[in-house]
C-alpha cells in the first residue's frame, strides 16, 4: 500500500432500525424496516474518499466473525485499500442505529469489539511517510492515535482528528493535530463549555478556550445550518445547503472524507470545507452511512 490519504479508524457493522418516531421510555413500538450496512466512522470516511476518486488506505481491525468477512468484502468492493486491516480473534465492532423517519434524526450505540485492539504499529514507517493526509476519529484507542500523530509529524503529514464520539482526550493529542473537526456537542465536550447552538460568537468563544497554535485549524459542523471554520486565527461561517434529509447517519464522516480529498487537491482549507459541505448535504438524501457517500460528479454538479 502507498496511498496519499490514510484513515486510521473504526470499522463497524451497522444494524439499522427505521421507525416513524422515538419510543418513550419503557414503550414498545412497531418499526418500519431493518437494514445492515457497512459502517464505523473510519470506514465511512475511507469510503467517502474512495467514492470521490482518491486512493485511500484504511488501517483498523475487524473480528474473526462473519461480520468481519462481510466488512472486508464491502470495503474492497469500494476500492478502499485494506491490506493493513488486521483480523482480531473476537467480535467485530457493531453499531445499533435507530433512525426516526419523522425527523430523520438518529441515535447510535457502538459496541467497540475489535476496534479496541487497533494499534499504531499496524502502519510501518515506510507507508506512513509516503502519505500526505492522515485522518482519525475516537472509536479506536486515543493513545494509539496520539502515538501515530507524533510519528506522522516527522514526515510533515497533515493530521485531521474528528473528535467523535465525544470522549475526554489528552491536551497533547489536540496539540498534535493540524485540523480538528467536530459538531457542537463534541465542541462542548472538548472545551467543557456550554455553547449557544448555531451561534457563531458563542462557538468562537469556546474555540478560544482551546488555545490552538497559529498553524492549527478547527471546523465545527452545525448540521443543516452550515459550518464554522477557525483558521489563521480568523473565524469564517459557511452556509449549509437546503435539502430534504432521509437519513443523516454518516454525514459527518462524508464531510471529513470529502474535506480531506479536496484538501489534497487544493491545499486550501476554506475551499475544501465548501466542497465537503456539498458532499455532506448530498449524503443525507440517501439511507445508510457508507452507502450514502456521493461521487465526485455528483458533488461537482450539486447546486
Ligand atoms: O458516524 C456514523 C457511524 O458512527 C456509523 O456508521 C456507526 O458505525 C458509528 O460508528
Amino acid at each position: 500500500m502507498s496511498s496519499p490519504i490514510i484513515v486510521f479508524g473504526s470499522i463497524n457493522m451497522d444494524l439499522v432500525v427505521y421507525s416513524d418516531k422515538q419510543p418513550a421510555k419503557g414503550e414498545t413500538i412497531l418499526g418500519n424496516s431493518f437494514e445492515t450496512f457497512q459502517g464505523g466512522k473510519g470506514a465511512n470516511q475511507a469510503v467517502a474518499i474512495s467514492k470521490l476518486g482518491c486512493p485511500v488506505s484504511l488501517i483498523g481491525k475487524v473480528g474473526d466473525d462473519v461480520f468481519g468477512d462481510e466488512l472486508l468484502e464491502s470495503l474492497n468492493s469500494e476500492q478502499v485499500d485494506t491490506s493493513l486491516v488486521e483480523r482480531h480473534e473476537g467480535p467485530s465492532g457493531v453499531a445499533f442505529i435507530y433512525v426516526f423517519e419523522e425527523t430523520s434524526e438518529n441515535q447510535i450505540i457502538v459496541i467497540s469489539g475489535s476496534n479496541e485492539q487497533v494499534k499504531s504499529n499496524q502502519i510501518p514507517d515506510k507507508e506512513l511517510s509516503a502519505t500526505d493526509v492522515l485522518i482519525s476519529q475516537l472509536e479506536i484507542p486515543p493513545s494509539e492515535i496520539e502515538d501515530l500523530f507524533i510519528r506522522a509529524k516527522k514526515s510533515g503529514i497533515y493530521r485531521i482528528l474528528n473528535t467523535a464520539p465525544a470522549l475526554k482526550i489528552s491536551k497533547n493529542l489536540i496539540h498534535e493535530t493540524d485540523l480538528l473537526v467536530m459538531n457542537e456537542s463534541e465542541l462542548e465536550n472538548l472545551t467543557e463549555q456550554t455553547i449557544e447552538r448555531q451561534n457563531t460568537d458563542s462557538i468562537g468563544q469556546a474555540i478560544k478556550g482551546l488555545n490552538l497554535s497559529t498553524t492549527q485549524s478547527i471546523a465545527v459542523t452545525l448540521g443543516s445550518k452550515g459550518v464554522y471554520v477557525y483558521a489563521n486565527q480568523k473565524g469564517h461561517f459557511i452556509d449549509g445547503h437546503k435539502v430534504e434529509p432521509v437519513d443523516t447517519t454518516g454525514s459527518g464522516d462524508c464531510f471529513i472524507g470529502a474535506l480531506a480529498s479536496q484538501y489534497l487537491e487544493s491545499n486550501d482549507l476554506l475551499d475544501s470545507v465548501n466542497f465537503a459541505n456539498k458532499a455532506a448535504a448530498l449524503s443525507v438524501m440517501k439511507r445508510g452511512a457508507s452507502s450514502s457517500m456521493p461521487t465526485l460528479k455528483e458533488v461537482v454538479n450539486f447546486q
